[in-house]
């Protein structure tokens, strides 16, 4: 009886740290979508930075094929995609049809690993976003910030994550993105003055969250680039 007891009142205590914690991080429920809840801010940060060349770390369809997609993000000249599952990538790569805009790097160990001053040094925007757990996530996080420069702006997914949100401290500055749960997080090295726009793109995030599919990548860049011709399609075109 005293066990079933105590065992109530932990579940209770979790439930109520559990409650704090999302209250004081501004965490909303969690997305239908979640493995997509980068992609609004993905397409806004690029509208308001213009990245020509994209650097990523966990490759799948909701960010490697998104942003190849002319129209969710014109400035992308080329993506650099490096993922540690040869499954999934070699899954991945028959949607590409051999797109030359993108090449897929297959790496063989912890994705920390392969982080290096050559594959970071090119980049203007990088997306983090790799690994089955935030845990082995976080030692990415860490090392391209030991590496990255002042030049690139790097998004991490899974910011409400305990070991990601500690791991995106080794920035010197953050901004989250609190609109959709999981969370993203925008982490730099250098200018301040970056959170102004990010600010700005946070705003446009939070007045459609409520109406706008986080997979409706041409409906979040109509909401970008409000004077563009774009018909709002949820499937990302073929033609990418
Ligand atoms: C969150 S996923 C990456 C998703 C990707 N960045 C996207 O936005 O579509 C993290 C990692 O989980 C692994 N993974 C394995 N099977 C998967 C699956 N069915 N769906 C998604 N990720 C999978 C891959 O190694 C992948 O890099």
């Amino acid at each position: 009886m005293r066990a079933g007891v105590t065992v109530a009142t932990m579940k209770n205590l979790e439930t109520v740290a559990k409650h704090l914690y999302c209250r004081t991080l501004g965490i909303v429920s969690r997305s239908e979508h979640p493995y997509a809840t980068h992609l609004p801010v993905l397409v806004g940060v690029a509208s308001a930075f213009q990245p020509q060349m994209v650097l990523e770390f966990g490759s799948g369809d909701f960010s490697t094929l998104t942003f190849l997609d002319k129209v969710a993000f014109p400035s992308v000249l080329r993506v650099d995609s490096y993922e540690n599952n040869l499954e999934w990538l070699q899954h991945l790569q028959t949607k590409l049809a051999d797109n030359p805009r993108v090449a897929c790097h297959y790496f063989d160990g912890r994705m920390k690993d392969v982080v290096s001053g050559d594959i970071v040094e090119a980049a203007d925007l990088i997306f983090i976003d790799d690994s089955p757990t935030g845990w082995e996530r976080a030692h990415t996080v860490k090392k391209v910030a030991r590496i990255c420069s002042e030049r690139q702006l790097t998004i991490v997914h899974d910011y409400d994550l305990p070991g990601i949100r500690v791991a995106c401290r080794k920035f010197e500055h953050r901004f989250s993105f609190t609109s959709f749960t999981p969370q993203c997080c925008a982490v730099w090295n250098g200018d301040p003055q970056r959170k102004t726009l990010l600010e700005g793109v946070a705003l446009r995030l939070q007045e459609n969250a409520a109406h706008l599919d986080v997979v409706d990548a041409r409906g979040w860049a109509k909401v970008f680039c409000p004077n563009s011709q774009i018909d709002s399609i949820r499937a990302i075109p073929s033609e990418i």
